[in-house]
């Protein structure tokens, strides 16, 4: 994958250690869900290292120092399922954000995005939207909410997932070259369509991890 002025792959050594364990087709559900949560934390760390902050004046039990405060109001954006799991621990990160689900499913068949969820209100109530999902494979999904996102009015968003394939870093980042992708791995590719009865579905990230959704709660 050629270097992409928007594309962030971390190589930092506890989010490529945590990587290697989620990849492990023996770790079970818990520790997988674990392993999302802190995947999510170390990579939204990364993604928020540019967020806006205002001047806050605090007083110390020996004086008054001037800090920081975040300016801007962040959106936490799961699509549903497999990005809940990445909510929480982000969420602990900054609790003054809001969380905003958007349900889409990929049509095995298609391998487009089918919407069944979005109660956003009328008007944005964020300035910052971080959109989670721990796989861009085929990149329909995120282009799909990215796109939902900015009709509804959203100004800056993020896209921050775990493992990412080459074709759907081109498919958003061409459709939507104003957002940074945050992911800790980039893969070689997604699968064929089957040829034979053994073979894998079409369009699953190549090694990847999987089914992410189907890891973390236990249906795969
Ligand atoms: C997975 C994943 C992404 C999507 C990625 O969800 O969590 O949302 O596929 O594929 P794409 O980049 O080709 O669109 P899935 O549709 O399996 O639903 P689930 O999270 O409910 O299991
Ligand atoms: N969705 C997943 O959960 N895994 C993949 O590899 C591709 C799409």
């Amino acid at each position: 994958m050629d270097a992409h002025p928007r594309v962030h792959v971390s190589g930092h050594p506890l989010i490529q250690h945590k990587l290697t364990l989620l990849r492990d087709v023996n770790t079970e559900p818990k520790k997988f869900r674990e392993l999302v949560r802190e995947v999510a934390m170390l990579l939204a760390y990364e993604a928020t290292a540019d967020l806006a902050v205002s001047p806050r004046s605090v007083t110390t039990p020996l004086a008054t120092v001037e800090g920081s405060q975040l300016r801007e109001k962040i959106g936490l954006v799961p699509i549903l399922r497999a990005g809940l799991g990445m909510v929480e621990g982000i969420w602990d990160l900054m609790p003054g954000a809001e969380v905003w689900h958007i349900g889409l499913y990929r049509d095995d068949k298609t391998l487009k995005p089918v919407q069944y969820y979005n109660k956003l209100p009328v008007t944005p109530t964020v300035q910052v939207c971080l959109v989670l999902d721990p796989m861009l494979a085929t990149g329909g999904s995120a282009a799909a909410t990215v796109g939902i996102l900015k009709e509804w009015g959203a100004q800056r968003i993020k896209f921050v997932g775990i493992i990412a394939a080459p074709e759907g870093i081109k498919v958003l980042s061409e459709a939507h070259p104003d957002v940074d992708i945050y992911v800790a791995a980039v893969d070689k590719r997604l699968t064929p369509p089957p040829s034979g009865p053994g073979d894998p579905p079409e369009g699953y990230i190549v090694p990847g991890l999987g089914d992410a959704g189907d890891r973390q709660f236990g249906t795969g």
